[in-house]
């Protein structure tokens, strides 16, 4: 090991599912192909002090916006544990972690992914800088150390568009997330806007979730759909057709509802607001013909996905006819970013 201690820090962003990961198996490896958009505004910031360690656990301290936070520093803990296998120079160091959003806590924004992502390319970067590892290789390496911490988090490594997950046409892989190489040129600045619904945390964790699908009955179909979908969905942003990328889109946020709504035992994370979203955007679509489709993650909130050439009259409409549907009116613009780096 060189020198052995030092500071890093690293900002990575969120992202947002096109065709839904739902359901994992083995080592944290998705059962069907997932595509997302990763994003530019809503990000983790994280500090990591490592030095050489003299007893103690790798996780020295993680500290939240300020405050130590006992129930991520278990979790951080227990995944740096976890990927010793791949990174043994951890044994020797210990780290300090300082980590903060620059979405609001509260927002029912899922956090994982941007945090997950921070402290892999993290991880991933110090490796780099002891010597133990190829700069070439970062970026799947990164996403690797990543997805071992949330499965999402292997998309936030690059972008603006991910995918993860081995599918028929070969194009991914289900150790790592690898960019989507050549879409239409209309795909290339993209716009986000997340309606916040309803700002509390969600009753049933992701995590749960995925568990659900192992005995669920609709399983086979689901993974069967998702794999049409991530091909559909490729081909409609390929020829920059919108209509085709919309129906899927919003098929697949659809259908992730329908999965927890049919699991055993099944729940609900769609809020009546959620529901009176979609219905505006439908009829909004149906009037003007612009091309807005919504898309939806594990919770109530709705993410509007647009091309910024047509921003103007879309976000007049978000602002006038639905933000009176979200909490305290609160919505975040944000649109398709680079994904995780090194800031200093
Ligand atoms: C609905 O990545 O949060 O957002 O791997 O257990 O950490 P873990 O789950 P997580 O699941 C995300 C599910 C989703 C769809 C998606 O992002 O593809």
């Amino acid at each position: 090991m060189g020198q052995g201690s030092g500071q890093i820090t690293l900002r990575a962003p969120s992202n947002i599912a096109f065709v839904k990961y739902w359901g994992k198996t083995g080592r944290q490896y998705p059962i069907n192909p997932s595509l997302s958009m990763t994003l530019s505004h809503c990000a983790s910031t994280c500090r990591i002090a490592y030095q050489r360690r003299a007893g103690g656990p790798i996780l020295a301290s993680y500290v939240f916006e300020g405050t130590q936070n006992q129930s991520f520093q278990s979790r951080v803990s227990h995944y740096l544990e976890s990927i010793t296998d791949i990174c043994p120079f951890l044994n020797d160091l210990s780290l300090s972690i300082d980590s903060e959003n620059s979405f609001p806590h509260s927002a029912g924004i899922a956090s994982s992914a941007s945090a997950f992502a921070a402290i892999a390319y993290g991880v991933a970067q110090i490796k780099v800088e002891l010597g133990l590892a190829d700069a070439a290789d970062m970026p799947r390496h990164a996403s690797t150390l990543a997805r071992l911490g949330s499965g999402s988090a292997a998309r936030s490594i690059g972008g603006p568009y991910m995918i993860w997950g081995q599918d028929e046409g070969g194009e991914g892989v289900d150790d790592y997330a690898v960019q989507l190489p050549a879409v239409h040129s209309s795909f290339d600045t993209v716009k986000d806007a997340i309606l916040l619904i309803d700002k509390k945390q969600k009753d049933v964790s992701s995590s749960v979730g995925h568990g659900l699908m192992e005995g669920h009955v609709y399983r086979d179909a689901r993974i069967q759909q998702a794999n049409a979908n991530f091909n559909a969905l490729l081909a409609a942003m390929r020829h920059g057709d919108w209509d085709g990328f919309g129906l899927i889109l919003e098929a697949e946020a659809l259908s992730l509802h329908a999965m927890m709504m049919t699991s055993t035992p099944s729940y609900m994370l769609l809020a009546p607001n959620s529901l009176k979203v979609m219905q505006r955007v439908k009829q909004f679509r149906q009037e003007t013909q612009l091309p807005v489709y919504f898309t939806i993650d594990a919770g109530p909130n709705i993410h509007l996905i647009y091309p910024a050439q047509q921003a103007q009259a879309i976000e007049a409409f978000i602002t006038s006819d639905l933000t009176d549907l979200c909490q305290d009116g609160q919505m975040i613009i944000d649109e398709a970013g680079k994904g995780a780096h090194v800031i200093a």
